[in-house]
């Protein structure tokens, strides 16, 4: 016999950095589904694996400097291990394609968003070092994922955007808009309320204009039917495809959370059109008034864009007034930040980094009284939370979220367990969180 042979191959590990949105978050689940259907384990460190893979995010600048300066960290790994495979995934590998292996030669393979599925065999198939192209056939393939929970599942419903808002890269790192068939969807969902999810966020860059055999509202509507799903989030949603239908399908729907992430941008209508976002200011008010005329508890959170090239002080004082206007519950808010090929990048007016910054730290200043109010609102009232482990995991603490997407830090009790629905009345707000007791099962129900 020969000895050799008998010594068991070690199995060959993968390292994982995702960078980014949920989307990113999501794609990385499913490329740790296709590694690990073929049998690599995950590494737990850099150090200890056979191919590391950056999932990257060129959103802001500041996105893309982070993934550069790691990866130029494992230059020296590599030059110790010269059998490590280091791929570069997602939007920056999308965006610089083969300039990328100009800059930083010691990569072995950068693919884009729509070409993750060639992980598939890659010790063995060796797939071409760049692969960007397009993939009209992304809306109907099917992955293995692996999830980090199972309780609250990602769910693509559609992928690229065509929107091209005049700062953003998405529609030249994910392509066209394509719609996920309806057939396909709901089966995922079925697989997933079968192995104990109770919870789906349907992703899309604008989920609102999902189109396919059926609309977005119409959607919501089949996934409200499977049972074991207990709870409907969606995210993001763009302003100009806020229809009546929607709302009604907020409202109308037991499962589907009051919660809506509707980006405004900007309060100046004038900026608004340089960002080439379809919607005034008075269109998107409009949205937020009938949002919250049907659903009177809705929680409406945003982006803001601070220092859009050509953004005046009285613009910057317009997106102040609509914040003190509108009450989010929560914000995102960003300086500008020019991406190479966008249009915003190229016309003039550019604003010194001194006021961005000066407005956005007046933006997030403003926004942090208005959340500690909206918090405080919600003191003594009783709320409805499904219970989840906390990450990185704690085991002394469990949390729970609202429907309207709050978070309550739950300290460990033998009597509640990840995937309960509990209620529990608010006990003291926080800024990003809310104290609260859970009112025992015989008064609460
Ligand atoms: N599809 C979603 C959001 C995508 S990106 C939508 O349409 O709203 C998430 C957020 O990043 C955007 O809402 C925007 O506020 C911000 N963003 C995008 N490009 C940016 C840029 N060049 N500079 C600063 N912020 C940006
Ligand atoms: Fe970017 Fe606009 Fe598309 Fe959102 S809708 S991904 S901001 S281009
Ligand atoms: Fe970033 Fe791409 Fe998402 S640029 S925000 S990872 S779509």
């Amino acid at each position: 016999m020969n000895a050799k042979s008998d010594v068991p191959r070690p199995m060959k590990k993968y390292y994982l950095s995702t960078f980014g949105c949920q989307m990113n978050v999501h794609d990385s689940e499913k490329m740790a589904g296709i590694l690990k259907a073929e049998g690599l384990l995950e590494a737990s460190g850099p150090d200890d694996a056979d191919i590391i893979i950056f999932n990257t995010c060129s959103i802001r600048q500041k996105a893309e400097q982070k993934f550069y300066s790691e990866l130029g960290r494992l230059k020296a790994l590599k030059k110790i291990k010269p059998d490590l495979k280091i791929a570069v995934s997602g939007c920056i590998a999308q965006q610089e394609g083969k300039k990328m292996l100009k800059r930083t030669p010691y990569v072995d393979y950068i693919m884009g968003p729509q070409n993750i599925h060639l992980l598939k065999n890659i010790f063995k198939s060796k797939p071409a070092r760049v692969s960007v192209e397009d993939n009209p056939l992304m809306a109907d393939m099917e992955f293995p994922v692996d999830r980090r929970d199972n309780l609250k599942a990602w769910v693509n419903i559609m992928y690229g955007c065509n929107n091209f808002c005049s700062y953003c890269i998405v529609p030249y790192t994910r392509g066209r808009e394509k719609s996920r068939a309806k057939d396909s969807i709901i089966n995922e969902i079925k697989v997933l309320a079968e192995s104990g999810c109770k919870e789906v966020t349907l992703l899309g860059q604008n989920v609102n204009s999902y189109e396919s055999s059926v609309d977005f509202p119409s959607l919501l509507k089949e996934i409200n039917s499977i049972s074991e799903i207990k709870r409907i989030r969606f995210m993001t949603s763009h302003p100009k495809d806020l229809t009546e239908d929607l709302i009604y399908a907020i409202r109308d729907l037991d499962k589907v959370c009051e919660h809506i992430h509707l980006p405004l941008q900007s309060g100046s209508t004038k900026v608004l059109g340089l960002m080439n976002r379809k919607y005034s200011y008075a269109d998107y008010l409009r949205g937020v008034d009938r949002l919250r005329e049907e659903i009177p508890k809705i929680a409406i959170t945003s982006d803001i864009i601070a220092g859009f090239p050509q953004e005046t002080e009285e613009d910057h004082e317009c997106t102040i007034k609509a914040l003190k206007d509108i009450q989010f519950d929560g914000l995102f808010a960003f300086m500008y930040s020019a991406r190479p090929g966008t249009r915003a990048a190229t016309i003039d007016g550019h604003i010194p980094e001194n006021i961005q910054s000066e407005r956005l730290a007046e933006i997030l200043e403003l926004q942090n009284d208005i959340t500690n109010l909206k918090n405080k609102e919600l003191e003594e009232t009783v709320q409805e939370i499904l219970i989840e482990k906390e990450y990185p995991e704690n085991t002394d603490n469990l949390i729970g979220r609202t429907r309207t997407n709050k978070i309550i830090p739950i300290p460990w009790n033998s009597n509640i367990s990840p995937g309960d629905i509990v209620k529990v009345k608010i006990t003291k707000a926080n800024l990003h969180s809310l104290d609260a007791e859970v009112i025992p099962l015989e008064k609460g129900y």
